[in-house]
């Protein structure tokens, strides 16, 4: 799959604001500042698409990319799909209030868009497992929700430690599930994952009903 086309489209502060639901949909989520505008970035290979920062929660909103692809270059049949941004979770300088809403705002939007094919849930490979990445992949469960993984940052530490996190994030999981998603180890840097990435998604959609 080749992208031939990625542009920002619009940012929404709830689901119902949304733009129409006429074309698949994947959203990238995970903790404040993990990487999910730079693997948006990677993904669409343009470092100016979606906002990037040092500083955590700058992305509010649900930002929605679209996205147009042909399965060989030089292809004339466009198919045409969505990127998601959302504000990540775990960010601490906010309050009560706003995490209320970044909540209710993210449980609407999950369980209520119909053309959500996959969400990707970032995890920061520097870590050890953290609770609030796997409360977060529990409550998917809860929801149903589709979910694939994407460990991000792999270029800031060693390829063994790296992969220590990851098994050790997969083996938590394991405890509480029977089959583990998908997962691909990312750095946006590197453009490391990015085919990985592709692959999945044009997988995903070449499987939609028609
Ligand atoms: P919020 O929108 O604030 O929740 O953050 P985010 O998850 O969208 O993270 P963002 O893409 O803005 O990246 C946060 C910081 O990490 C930025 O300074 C990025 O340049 C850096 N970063 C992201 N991905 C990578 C990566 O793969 N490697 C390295 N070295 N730095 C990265
Ligand atoms: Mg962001």
């Amino acid at each position: 799959m080749h992208i031939t086309k990625a542009s920002y489209l619009v940012s929404s502060p709830e689901v119902d604001k949304c733009p129409a639901a006429d074309r698949p949909e994947y959203a990238f989520i995970g903790r404040s500042n993990v990487g999910k505008s730079s693997v948006i970035n990677m993904i669409c290979r343009n470092q100016k698409l979606a906002k990037t920062s040092r500083s955590p929660g700058k992305t509010q909103m649900i930002n929605h990319f679209e996205i147009s692809s042909v399965s060989r270059e030089g292809d004339k049949d466009f198919f045409k799909w969505y990127l998601v941004d959302l504000p990540g979770y775990g960010f601490a300088k906010v309050s009560q209030s706003q995490r209320k809403q970044w909540e209710k705002m993210i449980e609407n939007y999950l369980r209520k868009r119909e053309n959500l094919v996959m969400v990707f849930v970032l995890v920061d490979s520097r870590h050890e497992p953290q609770k609030i990445d796997l409360d977060f992949v529990n409550q998917l469960g809860e929801w149903q929700i589709p979910f694939s993984l994407v460990f991000t940052k792999a270029d800031k530490e060693t390829q063994r430690l790296v992969s220590k996190n990851v098994k050790s994030f997969l083996d938590a999981m394991r405890q509480t599930w029977q089959f583990l998603p998908a997962h691909v180890v990312t750095s946006a840097v590197k453009m490391q994952g990015r085919d990985k990435l592709l692959g999945m998604i044009s997988d995903m959609n070449k499987d939609l009903p028609k």
